[in-house]
């Protein structure tokens, strides 16, 4: 006899804003309005905002109800002399509960390999943070065919073994679409967003069915919908639209 398929399992998704560089204090007011347009209408998805770390406390002491708030990267190690660097306890701390980890401008930026990005993502999770793991394919590679390939081997690599759904989200970034207005078409979100669910059942079984995998790269209000409505997108990670309530809200719609 076949074996019963199991319905795939109900996932909240989630809507990540990564503010990367940009924010001093008076931006503090979009969070401000964020929580105002929240408290009308609240979207069945979680909320959360990575500012850049001299903003991550502020923004825990404005006690924004509705948003959770993130950093952005953080060292492999507990301590010690690593100067200009974040340790995952200092953000955990400072009242984030996530951090985005391997997104593509610190691969390239600062040439974190899948290895030194698996490391930060168990010190995330070994401090009680959930960890944004990023993956991504260039222009070049996608052009090239290398897509699937690329994408499976950064997620193979990059991730530790104690990996569960609430402790890892991935997110799928293609790094050409990043800032630039352009998106995938639906059907190539859906061919990568499949792959990756299929790995992630493969080696973390029932946890990797539950794991959030989100889409980033010009997610703007405008295309929201869309991208939203894809199988195995469960959210978005938002750069440049995350900047302002209106238009991180005009995201969140997608989820009202
Ligand atoms: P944009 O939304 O500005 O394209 O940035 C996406 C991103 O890199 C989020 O991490």
């Amino acid at each position: 006899m076949m074996a019963k398929q199991k319905p795939a399992p109900k996932i909240k998704p989630l809507v990540a804003g990564n503010w990367k560089m940009n924010g001093v204090g008076k931006q503090l007011g979009e969070v401000k309005k964020l929580v105002t347009v929240l408290s009308r209408q609240k979207p069945k998805a979680d909320v959360m905002i990575c500012p850049p770390v001299t903003l991550l406390s502020r923004m825990v002491a404005l006690k924004p109800k509705g948003v959770a708030l993130g950093g952005q990267d953080c060292h492999a190690n507990v301590d010690g002399a690593h100067t200009g660097d974040v340790s995952a306890d200092m953000l955990k701390e400072a009242g984030a509960k996530a951090v985005i980890l391997g997104h593509s401008e610190r691969r390239a930026d600062h040439g974190e390999s899948d290895k030194a990005v698996r490391a930060k993502v168990g010190a995330a999770q070994r401090s009680g943070l959930t960890a944004i793991m990023c993956v991504g394919e260039s222009l070049k590679q996608r052009k090239a065919g290398e897509t699937l390939k690329v994408v499976q081997a950064q997620l193979r690599g990059s991730l530790p073994d104690k990996c569960n759904a609430k402790n890892t989200v991935i997110a799928y970034e293609p790094v050409w679409a990043i800032g630039s207005g352009l998106t995938p078409t639906v059907e190539q979100v859906a061919q990568v967003h499949g792959a990756l669910r299929k790995a992630l059942v493969r080696r973390f079984g029932d946890e990797g069915a539950k794991m959030r995998i989100l889409y980033g790269g010009s997610v703007k209000p405008s295309n929201a919908d869309e991208l939203m409505a894809v199988p195995h997108v469960n959210g978005a990670l938002v750069g440049g639209a995350s900047l302002t309530a209106k238009d991180f809200y005009g995201i969140l719609k997608a989820y009202l």
